[in-house]
């Protein structure tokens, strides 16, 4: 990444910086827009300018075109022969008053994903259809709908395929999946380390990224059942281990002398053992590399709970907070954990851009950013 993209930018407080558009991914290829409608594009394209994601608006759709991604506003009124072969939906038909046609279900469940604007759109199509995602209204919500837009088309596939399982086995992690994935593909990581793996959902959007850079996946745990997770992991290593001795066995293996491009961590959500995790892996970061948590944002036991993107919600187990804790206490941070957080920062001489996603106990990505 490009310092450049710090600026502009407005300084809140002392060396936290809320960029005026999200700067921490930069899209590659071109996405195309294609709406009959001008009003669907003046809906879609705030998100994506905000999210410096580059797009052209497109007055015809080639459907020859299997090296572009197009967002489609009309997929209901264009025949499936003449759409290209990567697209999202961006689901415009009210279905209080249109019929969810066979025909127009297919062309949904083709795409790779499905925007909805509308959860009552969803609730009509969504024991038909997995591949879709309420798409807010307030930019500021867009993340981490908009993440397609970054990936390279190799990987629309299996992104979608992650989409379809977190919207259809609920879990405490399920919404982050796919986001995880997107992220991790684009570090195109050399090395990952998995720190909390027990039955792997976690260990699915990592293990699927390797695909994409030919890397090691280490996982750690303290539980020898949690090795079931890696047995069909290729390139995996589990290591039955507490992962803050990962320094000893690290400094021996082959790996010694090696950066991390990946680090995520789900383990004890303890304040001491997160500030002591933090401290172990943030100096083995690659130049770009990142810091990942889950339950950033466990709702305490007297909270309702927490609500996964796909609409449903769960009861969270009690935890006294100290994932956010912890990164807030290392990197010298404040941010409302319940609310979506990106900004960039410096802390001890380095950049970093830290992502907090609220929803479903929590993600939270703190990428150190290269220098120009
Ligand atoms: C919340 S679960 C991980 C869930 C997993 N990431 C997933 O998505 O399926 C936490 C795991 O961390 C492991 N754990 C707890 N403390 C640990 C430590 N110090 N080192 C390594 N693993 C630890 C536990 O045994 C447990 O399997």
């Amino acid at each position: 990444m490009n310092i450049k993209l710090f600026l502009p930018c407005i300084t809140i407080f002392s060396g936290i910086s809320y960029a005026e558009n999200f700067t921490y991914l930069q899209s590659e290829s071109t996405v195309y827009l294609y709406s009959q409608n001008k009003q669907y594009i003046e809906t879609i394209a705030p998100s994506l300018n905000k999210f410096n994601i580059k797009f052209e608006v497109k007055k015809s759709i080639d459907s020859k075109d299997d090296k572009n991604l197009y967002i489609i506003c009309d997929v209901s009124v264009i025949d499936k022969h003449n759409l290209p072969k990567y697209y999202i939906a961006y689901q415009s038909l009210d279905l209080n008053s249109h019929q969810l046609t066979q025909s127009y279900a297919e062309k949904l469940a083709n795409a790779v994903a499905v925007w909805d604007p509308s959860k009552n759109n969803i609730n009509r199509y969504r024991s038909i259809i997995h591949n879709y995602l309420y798409f807010p209204s307030n930019y500021k919500h867009a993340d981490p709908v908009i993440l397609p837009c970054f990936m390279p088309i190799a990987t629309l596939n299996t992104y979608k395929e992650l989409l379809v399982y977190s919207n259809q086995k609920d879990t405490d992690i399920s919404s982050h999946l796919p986001a995880l994935f997107c992220h991790t593909v684009l570090q195109n990581p050399k090395i990952i380390v998995e720190a909390g793996v027990r039955g792997g959902e976690s260990t699915k959007p990592l293990q699927k990224a390797l695909n994409f850079s030919n890397g090691v996946l280490i996982g750690l745990d303290i539980e020898e059942t949690a090795a079931r997770s890696y047995s069909s992991v290729n390139n995996g290593i589990f290591l039955l281990m507490n992962d803050l001795d990962f320094d000893k066995y690290y400094e021996q293996s082959p790996f010694a002398g090696k950066k991390i491009d990946v680090v995520f961590i789900d383990t004890s959500h303890l304040y001491e053992q997160t500030l002591k995790e933090i401290t172990l892996f943030a100096p083995m970061l690659s130049e770009n590399g990142f810091l990942s948590f889950h339950d950033s944002n466990v709702t305490p036991l007297e909270h309702a709970g927490y609500v996964r993107l796909n609409g449903s919600s769960d009861r969270a187990p009690g935890n006294p907070r100290g994932v956010t804790q912890a990164i807030k206490e290392y990197f010298s941070l404040e941010f409302d954990e319940y609310k979506y957080f990106n900004a960039t920062f410096t802390k001890n001489g380095l950049n970093w851009n830290i992502i907090h996603y609220p929803f479903c106990n929590g993600l939270t990505i703190i990428k150190k950013v290269k220098s120009a």
